[in-house]
């Protein structure tokens, strides 16, 4: 544009900018001011705005999905993924272009070429590990770069409240100091890449069933304790550029259009200065939404009611309902991001995927995030000299599963079969990532590795009977939109393990799946290994874990219970009783009452009514075990330290993951995890550690007083292998303290 121009259209537009720019003299201004990097974001994104038209603020502030969809053509400079917003060439701003998702870049290209899944989010989250949910995010993060996006939709941290939430496997698992940490980790990998993160879904986005009217009950202290402080925590260490608010409602009132969440929780407590964009078809008001802080609709066009913030919010301008400062405000957020995060400084280019580097960074996140849940006499890990194995169902021959919907990532060269199981429509279709363990198993095996696919029970128990050792595939698909209907393995696979583990006890059970499960057999199995949905590589992290070439590391971020009336609600409100839980699925429920077990999601829930669950969180095996000793607690510069030696008691490496549980001072207070380490640990090897307890942990969120408050008293601390097995411990008697949000985000 000619200086000229830009000034005319600025006097119309923004008369102050202009006065500043017309005092300098045309010909010494910068064409774009705002691409002075050596400026904030803020005062960056303050200089775009005020050179823009009203029509282009509108134009930032909803984006259109980006396929073709329902008749609609794909929008022109859309790259066939989530959402898609047009660039402004006359200020110098890129289009957004949207991708899917947390495990990767979803949507194949134009040419049909998908990219490299990671393992769930709860394989990342089972490893305990920040660095590695950086380095997972990074990847991810790069992917997407190459593809061509600046935004990925990347960052799901609602907690679990429930083994059956059809979307378990996109999250962190159940405690938000765990959740909160790896899912910022990640957002910082995914933002190290100039690449826009979307912390969601906020919040408290804990079910499926009757996902788009169901109000979630809560008392609004026990949110800030449990699902609010995981989001704040990931916000805290991620900087994500975006929030999405969820589908569901809160108290009521739909998040997106909840003042309590986005405006007063979100941006004024925690000072959150992005935006929040919309779930696609969350959206269901103009004004109302606005005003409550919802900066950006989602693909309105596709998937509500109308374009809200198009010609409904033009009108509720013009009637003096949304003040102008206020859309000024949501481009605002946009901009900033799009400056802070740098997707206008180093725009993303489209370049080559590296399958090879990116999936070996998939492999190590199967590799740290698997959980080894059972190992008798010590049948893993394998010798490679076995004379034959037997490797039964889940169709191992051909890769390993994903969980389905938005998240779900296509492979390089497409889906690994076409003759599945349906559903193959959305949320479908089951994608296997192309690792057969079949193949890596038999590269290992010295003998015969035989496959059986399991639908024959009695052919796969003459395979199993005639084998050395058994490996038994379960899996359990499950996607966003539905949950399931119960803990169940679908099909036959119960039976299938049973009669196998009858013919063979060195049977082998290894679950892809959305988390917990009823094992009805686990009592007859020699081993089972958790490999969650286990990505791009899994096939291959399977194998090496199974051959001890690596050691299982992960530790169960949720707790695991024996069967649904372990449950705070053991059944899920509304869920239909149909076997595979696709809608329909009756009449959804009005809401669902988390006030039940509150702040005390998981392993506090379970303490709290005094009963064991299958298995604990925090919980896994390795090749070898681990003791502690010369534990030590104090209060060192306005911090609670503990401190303490891990020995490695066996005969092989191992990882070592020791963690800090806190029992508050007062009656009914649960235990909450307050800090972890993970260490490596040679044969023998002793390590004295430290952990740092997180400061939120150690305090309540009082209300009245709008803060978190630490009580004065004795603390108790307990040093675990999981929530509920313990080896040292000691109690220190600390102060009151104040924790202004600002001097409590601390993180391990
Ligand atoms: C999901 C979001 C996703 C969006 C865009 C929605 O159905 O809930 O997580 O990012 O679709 O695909």
């Amino acid at each position: 544009m000619r200086p000229r121009d830009r000034l005319t259209s600025c006097l119309i537009a923004t008369c102050g900018f202009c006065v500043t720019t017309m005092a300098m003299g045309a010909a010494d201004m910068p064409a774009r001011p705002w691409m002075n990097m050596s400026l904030s974001p803020d005062q960056r994104a303050v200089l775009v705005l005020k050179a823009m038209t009203q029509d282009e603020k509108f134009r930032l502030i909803r984006s259109d999905f980006g396929e073709a969809n329902a008749g609609r053509p794909m929008p022109v400079g859309a790259l066939n993924s989530a959402g898609y917003v047009p660039a402004i060439s006359r200020l110098g701003l890129p289009a957004l272009q949207e991708s899917d998702a947390g495990l990767g870049v979803a949507r194949p290209d134009l040419n049909g070429k998908g990219a490299t899944a990671l393992p769930s989010g709860l394989a990342t989250a089972a490893s305990f590990d920040p660095q590695l949910a950086y380095a997972g995010g990074a990847m991810i993060g790069s992917e997407a770069r190459r593809r061509g996006f600046n935004v990925l939709l990347a960052g799901g941290v609602d907690l679990e409240r429930d083994p059956r939430n059809g979307r378990n496997f996109e999250y962190a698992g159940e405690d938000p100091l765990l959740a909160g940490t790896i899912v910022g980790h990640a957002v910082q990998g995914v933002q190290s890449q100039q690449i826009i993160a979307t912390v969601k879904h906020y919040a408290l986005n804990a079910l499926e069933t009757g996902r788009n009217t169901l109000s979630a009950q809560i008392d609004p202290a026990a949110a800030r304790e449990s699902d609010l402080l995981a989001f704040e925590i990931a916000i805290g260490i991620g900087h994500p550029g975006a929030v999405m608010c969820a589908y569901n409602r809160v108290n009521t009132v739909y998040a997106c259009e909840n003042d309590w969440l986005l405006n007063q929780v979100l941006k004024h407590d925690w000072a959150y200065p992005g935006f929040v964009m919309s779930d696609w078809g969350a959206v269901h008001s103009a004004g109302k939404a606005a005003l409550a802080g919802l900066d950006q609709e989602s693909a309105g066009e596709s998937f509500d009611q109308t374009v809200y913030f198009d010609k409904p919010l033009h009108a509720a301008v013009t009637s003096g309902e949304v003040p102008q400062a206020r859309i000024d405000d949501m481009v605002r957020r946009i901009l900033r991001s799009m400056f802070a995060v740098g997707v206008i400084d180093h725009p993303s280019k489209p370049a080559p995927l590296d399958y090879v580097a990116d999936g070996a960074v998939a492999q190590r996140v199967a590799e740290a995030g698997a959980v080894l849940l059972r190992n008798e006499h010590d049948l893993l890990p394998l010798s490679p000299k076995l004379a034959s194995i037997a490797v039964i169902g889940g169709h191992a021959d051909l890769g390993v599963l994903s969980g389905g919907g938005s998240s779900a990532v296509t492979p390089p060269d497409g889906n690994a079969s076409n003759e599945l199981p349906p559903p193959h429509a959305w949320p479908g279709p089951r994608i296997y990532q192309p690792s057969p363990p079949l193949a890596a198993i038999s590269r290992r095996v010295h003998g015969k590795a035989q496959f059986n696919d399991g639908r024959d029970i009695a052919a796969a128990v003459q395979l199993a009977a005639r084998s050395d050792v058994a490996v038994v595939f379960v899996e359990q698909w499950s996607a966003e939109s539905f949950d399931r209907p119960d803990m169940t393995l679908p099909g036959n696979q119960d039976a299938l393990v049973a009669a196998v583990a009858k013919v063979n006890p060195r049977t082998i059970v290894v679950l892809e799946n959305n988390g917990p499960l009823r094992m009805p057999w686990l009592e007859q199995v020699g081993a089972v290994l958790e490999a969650w949905y286990p990505g791009a590589r899994g096939g291959e992290a399977i194998a090496r874990l199974l051959f001890g070439e690596v050691a299982p590391a992960g530790r169960l971020p949720m707790t695991w219970p024996r069967n649904e009336a372990q449950l705070p609600r053991p059944r899920i409100p509304g869920a239909g009783l149909a076997s595979i839980g696709l809608p329909p699925q009756g009449q959804p429920a009005e809401s669902v009452n988390y006030n039940i077990e509150g702040a005390d999601v998981g392993y506090r829930w379970f303490q709290r009514r005094g009963i064991e669950p299958l298995f604990a969180f925090g919980y896994g095996l390795t090749y070898t075990h681990f003791a502690y000793g010369r534990l030590q607690a104090h209060w060192k510069d306005g911090q609670l330290v503990v401190d303490f030696d891990v020995s490695n008691r066996g005969k092989r490496a191992g990882i070592d993951v020791p963690q800090l549980y806190v029992t508050l001072p007062g009656a009914g207070q649960t235990r909450r995890l307050a800090g972890w380490n993970r260490v490596a640990l040679k044969a023998d090897e002793t390590q004295h550690v430290e952990i740092i307890a997180d400061s939120r942990i150690l305090a309540d969120y009082h209300p009245a007083q709008h803060t978190w408050l630490r009580p004065a008293g004795r603390y108790q601390l307990q040093l675990g292998h999981s929530s509920s097995s313990f080896e040292g411990g000691a109690t220190i008697e600390l102060s009151a303290g104040g924790c202004a949000l600002s001097t409590c985000r601390n993180s391990p």
